[in-house]
């Protein structure tokens, strides 16, 4: 199988977490993308997504399901997303789309998270997938000082040549060189830093069932 179709696999299999008549949250990436086609079949009973970025809206919009504001909504039953690492503990890295912060604040507001990787994505320890943090753009040079203290190289995400501009008007910063041995404490530490936004170690919000897509099927960790 393609990891296309494994990405098709688990957005399908994502569907058994919807609960008919509840608000559902949703990430953002290729993975999701795949999600949100499985999830035209049961528009009628999805009254409503909390999206994490402004590519996801879109897609939602498309297909018919009201997008709702976060502070409109108290409770998501489920979250779905995908991740760029995950470890068997449900620990994550992700932003790579650069779309961590909504998707942070989406996850902390749903009660469960289920996350939807390509067996690709399933690591033993977090960090050889760069880490992207969401910076304030004056703290940057100061956030890439602080990482190099810890060992790790950080660099200002480019896109056509200049920064990278984020959902929010921020910038990334993506870290190579950490081995991230404890996700908690490491994410609680970065939080800290003046200037950080969002670290992308999700740990405090991690997947409660991840849904990994195997060439033998889906494999549910939980
Ligand atoms: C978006 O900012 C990310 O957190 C994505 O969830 C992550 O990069 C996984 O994306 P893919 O599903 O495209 O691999």
């Amino acid at each position: 199988m393609t990891q296309d179709e494994l990405k098709a696999l688990v957005g399908q299999a994502a569907l058994q977490y919807v609960t008919p008549g509840e608000i559902v949250g949703v990430g953002t990436g290729s993975t999701v993308n795949k999600f949100i086609e499985a999830l035209a079949t049961l528009k009628d009973r999805v009254p409503g997504a909390v999206s994490s970025s402004e590519a996801s809206t879109a897609r939602l919009k498309a297909i018919g399901i009201p997008v709702l504001e976060a502070n409109a909504v108290e409770t998501i039953g489920v979250y779905i997303d995908g991740a760029d690492e995950i470890d068997g503990q449900g620990h994550m890295i992700k932003g790579g789309g650069a779309a961590l912060t909504r998707e942070k604040i989406v996850a902390a507001q749903s009660r469960r998270f289920v996350c939807i990787a390509d067996e690709s994505k399933l690591v033993a320890t977090l960090g050889a997938f760069p880490l992207p943090v969401e910076v304030i753009p004056m703290a940057t040079a100061r956030v890439i000082r602080q990482f190099a203290a810890l060992g790790g190289q950080a660099r200002v995400r480019l896109k056509d040549g200049v920064p990278l501009v984020t959902d929010n008007g921020q910038h990334i910063v993506d870290v190579t060189g950490l081995k991230i041995s404890d996700p908690l404490g490491f994410e609680s530490e970065v939080n800290q830093w003046p200037g950080v936004v969002t670290v992308g170690v999700f740990a405090h919000q991690k997947a409660s069932v991840c849904l990994l897509g195997t060439a033998e099927g889906v494999r549910t960790l939980s």
